[in-house]
């Protein structure tokens, strides 16, 4: 299949280095609209490099596109796929709005084509070790669940500098988060209570963005899920990202620390907690929760299945997201839309 990516920033990076491997894949072109940052991705593979999608996807025709572009800018690139009859591997979040989400869920059920955002977290074997001890009844059914997910100050400040002003914790760091829980409390969200603060990079940098946010959704059976997300910790924390997820059930209860990732190191830089699950390179190959996602998509593809995480399943998070916010911003209750086609 050929595939072509759309985005060359951090992650459209991180796809390139696992598709070129792909026997599966014919991985013909890339395209961005900083130029300089396809070149590199160019000369290393090969490819053909582009500055507009559109002319890339209606000169190369790929079967597959992978889209990394920033969080809001999703819809247009999605739809000129589907559009055409291509296959999409979208980032998360699905979209920050969610009647694009809507929009997209509509083309994919219309089109039959195979969407999967890329909440990749599914795929780390904790993870899926809890959802399948909740499914098999082990701990009963879910009441409460816990996540929370800090970043040092860096992340918004120097990582995501040019955009992360218009986001916020909870959209950049939560979404893997709520879509995890969303998974092992197979339910429907129904409403939500969300409050932050704005301090310290109002007062740094002149940001009118949320420093911490904590939200909780409730569920249509009557379960409760509290997430936490903050991107003020020092500088020189540890751990990138500090993230804790835990599920009480009626009769046990689950929880997965992953703020360690299994490795500490000291050295005359400082102390660290260096990340090595979700996308790692061992010999010559990327290995971890995020290209086992792309494989896996290849693999719906090719198997003719729906992909593990659905257009529908990108919706449910960016609903639930915006609801967080709308009532952080109001300070109240907000109850979600309809989630029905
Ligand atoms: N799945 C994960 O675990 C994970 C982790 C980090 C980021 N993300 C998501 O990946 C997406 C990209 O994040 P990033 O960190 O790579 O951002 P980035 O800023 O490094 O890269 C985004 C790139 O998209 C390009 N771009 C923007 N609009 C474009 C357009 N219309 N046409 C072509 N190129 C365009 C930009 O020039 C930039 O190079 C975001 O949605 C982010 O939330 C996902």
């Amino acid at each position: 299949m050929k595939a072509n990516i759309i985005g060359t920033g951090i992650m459209g990076s991180a796809v390139a280095q696992v598709i070129a491997r792909d026997p599966r894949i014919e991985f013909t072109a890339v395209c961005d609209k900083i130029i300089s940052r396809v070149e590199p991705l160019e000369q290393g593979f090969g490819i053909d490099g582009y500055k507009d999608y559109i002319e890339m996807l209606d000169e190369e025709k790929p079967d597959i596109v992978f889209i990394a572009t920033p969080d809001w800018a999703h819809l247009d690139p999605v739809m000129a796929c589907l559009e055409r009859g291509i296959h999409v591997f979208v980032e998360k979040p699905l979209t920050t709005n969610v009647a694009e989400a809507k929009i997209i869920t509509e083309k994919v059920a219309e089109t039959g084509l195979k969407l999967q955002v890329s909440y990749n977290h599914r795929w780390l074997a904790p993870y899926h070790l809890t959802y399948k001890k909740i499914q098999s009844g082990a701990i009963g059914r879910p009441l409460m669940g816990y996540a929370r997910k800090n970043n040092p100050i860096t992340v918004p400040t120097q990582m995501l500098a040019s955009w992360a002003k218009d986001s916020s914790p909870l959209w950049f760091q939560s979404s893997h988060d709520i879509d995890l829980m969303l998974w092992w409390f197979d339910d429907e969200p129904v409403e939500v209570l969300c409050s932050g603060v704005k301090s310290v990079l109002k007062a740094k940098y002149g940001w009118d963005t949320w420093d911490a946010l904590q939200g909780q959704v409730r569920f249509k059976q009557g379960g409760v899920a509290t997430f936490e997300a903050a991107w003020i910790y020092p500088e020189g924390h540890p751990s990138m990202p500090d993230s804790f997820m835990s599920v009480v059930g009626e009769h046990g209860h689950l929880l997965v620390d992953r703020k360690d990732e299994a490795v500490e190191m000291s050295s005359e830089d400082g102390f660290s907690w260096p990340r090595s699950l979700l996308n790692s390179q061992v010999y010559d190959r990327w290995i971890g929760a995020f290209p086992s996602s792309i494989a896996s998509f290849i693999d719906a593809i090719e198997d003719d299945r729906e992909p593990y995480v659905t257009a529908r399943d990108g919706w449910r998070v960016t609903a639930v997201l915006d609801a967080l916010h709308r009532a952080a911003d109001s300070g109240g209750v907000v109850k979600l839309p309809s989630l029905a086609l």
